[in-house]
């Protein structure tokens, strides 16, 4: 299979690598000139996937119409430049190809999911898959054993993506439940933000437990009320996703909570991580969702007061544990 990999951020460059060892045709685009030149002379991403080489053969390119002549385009930019990317991409995109997109995210303006502005973009009817699950760029690049899950509404298309992606170290589900894939992967980085504010205020392994599950049953309530299936936020793109993102120090979101919580404004620490910090842009969206939706989300509003309107992180904390007292579920005694 030919493959063009449009983004070569670490998870671009991930994935480009991994295919090309798998044996597939690999070109890797870059949307920065020099961030191009410096990956064709190095022969290695070494900004943001030091260490892992690039295997012979893996073409580099800054021209984007490497995309006509691939059979899957992987879009793996970050989520803020999907619609510009695809609009660039489409004249190169035929009924025959198939679009993957890798990014996480949710419009910031539209609260669309990724895959509709895709859709919105490309002129031509070609299938969309969507990538999914706990997969840190750093370790796929190692080799790392890893679980995903792609999604479409096209069965065959799913199946293609299973077949060219997976190897013995990375093995790829599939399912169809575009809406609870996007939206685990968007919605996890907003926990995992509040999960480094726990790290970063120093409290304990009760408190993130704690964190992670209210936070995956507001992820599940925003999920269904959109369309998702239930089962899919207990799965690899839900609580999978979530439980990499919360617990590793490869999560740039969870690394920006921790200086969150440490007392660094919300600018300064995104400006440290120096690598896209999607659950920055996904909690607005989030916010905006749950509002549209009316669905309650607490620990995503407390996210969005620290980042937007500096909260205090132990203010957020202390609003968290004394809201009213509640049933666990809506079941209970029912
Ligand atoms: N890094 C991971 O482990 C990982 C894993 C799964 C999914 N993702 C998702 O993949 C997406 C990309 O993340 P990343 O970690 O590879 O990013 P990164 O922070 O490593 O790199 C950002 C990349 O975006 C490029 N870029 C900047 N502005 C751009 C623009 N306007 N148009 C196109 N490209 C632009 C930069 O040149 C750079 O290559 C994100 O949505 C992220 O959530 C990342």
């Amino acid at each position: 299979m030919k493959v063009a990999v449009i983004g070569s951020g670490g998870w671009g460059t991930a994935l480009a690598v991994m295919l090309a060892k798998t044996g597939s045709e690999v070109a890797l685009w870059s949307f920065d000139e020099k961030e191009y030149q410096r990956l064709f002379n190095d022969r290695e991403n070494r900004a943001f996937l030091p260490g892992v080489l690039f295997p012979e053969g893996m073409k580099c390119t800054n021209d984007l119409s490497v995309a006509k002549d691939a059979d899957i385009v992987v879009m793996a930019v970050p989520s803020f430049a999907v619609r510009t990317t695809a609009r660039k991409l489409s004249e190169y995109i035929t009924d025959k190809h198939i679009v993957v997109n890798v990014s996480k995210g949710i419009e910031k303006d539209t609260s669309k999911r990724l895959s509709e502005v895709i859709e919105e973009e490309i002129s031509a009817s070609c299938d969309i898959v969507v990538l999914s699950g706990p997969s840190h760029a750093e370790e796929v690049g190692r080799g790392v054993p890893t679980a995903i899950i792609a999604t479409s509404r096209s069965k065959k298309a799913a199946e293609t993506v299973q077949d060219v992606f997976m190897n013995e170290n990375f093995r790829v589900y599939i399912t169809d439940d575009i809406v609870g894939v996007e939206l685990g992967a968007a919605l996890k980085n907003v926990m995992a933000l509040a999960a480094g504010v726990c790290d970063g205020l120093g409290l304990g392994d009760n408190t993130k437990a704690a964190l992670m599950t209210r936070g995956l049953a507001e992820m599940v309530r925003l999920g269904i009320a959109l369309g998702g299936k239930e089962e899919t936020f207990a799965g690899l793109a839900g609580l999978g996703d979530l439980i990499v993102t919360c617990m590793s120090m490869h999560s740039r979101n969870r690394r920006a909570g921790i200086l969150i919580g440490q007392g660094t404004g919300t600018d300064k620490a995104i400006e440290k991580i120096g690598a896209v910090v999607e659950g920055y842009y996904a909690t607005q969206s989030a916010v905006e969702l749950a509002r549209r939706v009316n669905i309650e989300m607490p620990i995503t509003q407390e996210v969005y007061k620290m980042l937007f309107e500096n909260a205090d992180p132990k203010e957020a904390l202390y609003t968290l544990m004394t809201r009213d007292k509640k049933k666990e579920s809506n079941t209970a005694w029912k």
